[in-house]
């Protein structure tokens, strides 16, 4: 998969692009990422990506042109199969949106600074509009490394245990159940006895149970969604 990143500020995403998971997905060939910086783009001299809001207000505008070359020329080898603009009026991400564009070939995000991107550019090239939560971020960076994260750990080979994604919380709309590891008693504090039963139907079933009891407990919202 290849993933393409429009920005003004491509050091913002130096760190989560190269280490851990993501790292490892580059290093395995499995997902190439590509940061670009809109100035490239840039309509003057100067450098000028952003201007004034028309109609008056505080904070700029991200200006059409410099978008729309750059969306061209990155489309000229092969057209994208989703252009995302990251804003917070965009569709809340969750994780049957990460799964479905983990199954894509190449996709571009857009990440917005100021007061966001001209309109013209959301209607003309952008086909989804994804936010990352109820809150307003300084810009669309942070926002566009949480979608790369959580897309490029779910492509086949990138974590070690193939199957380790598929126990995520929100697969199947449930939250994961709790873990424990060694020592079995800490501080007076025992792991549930059926986890060092050795039988992995109880196991199974038990974790089953827990995710299904946190579920109700702290997102039943979850447990009526499609
Ligand atoms: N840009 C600024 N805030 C954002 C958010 N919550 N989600 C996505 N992009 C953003």
């Amino acid at each position: 998969m290849k993933i393409d990143v429009l920005t003004v500020l491509p050091e913002l995403l130096e760190s989560p692009f190269n280490h851990s998971i993501l790292k490892r997905a580059k290093e395995k060939g499995l997902l190439d990422i590509h940061v670009h910086h809109l100035r490239q783009w840039a309509v003057n001299d100067y450098g000028q990506i952003d201007d004034y809001q028309f109609g008056g207000g505080a904070g700029m505008v991200m200006m059409p042109e410099p978008l729309a070359k750059a969306i061209e020329d990155l489309s000229n080898d092969q057209p994208f199969d989703e252009i995302i603009y990251v804003t917070p009026d965009g569709q809340r991400l969750n994780q049957k949106i990460s799964n479905s564009l983990s199954l894509k070939g190449n996709i571009l995000i857009i990440c917005g600074h100021y007061k966001g991107i001209d309109q013209r550019i959301r209607e003309t090239y952008v086909t989804m509009e994804i936010s990352i939560g109820d809150y307003v971020l300084s810009g669309g960076e942070l926002a566009a490394a949480v979608l790369v994260d959580s897309i490029g750990r779910l492509l086949p080979g990138v974590l070690n245990d193939e199957t380790s994604a598929l126990f995520d919380s929100f697969q199947d709309n449930l939250l994961a159940p709790p873990v424990y590891t060694r020592p079995a008693e800490w501080r007076g504090k025992k792991v549930p006895d059926i986890l060092l039963s050795g039988d992995p139907k109880k196991i199974e079933d038990w974790q089953y149970d827990e995710s299904v009891r946190r579920t109700e407990e702290r997102r039943p919202d979850l447990l009526d969604g499609d």
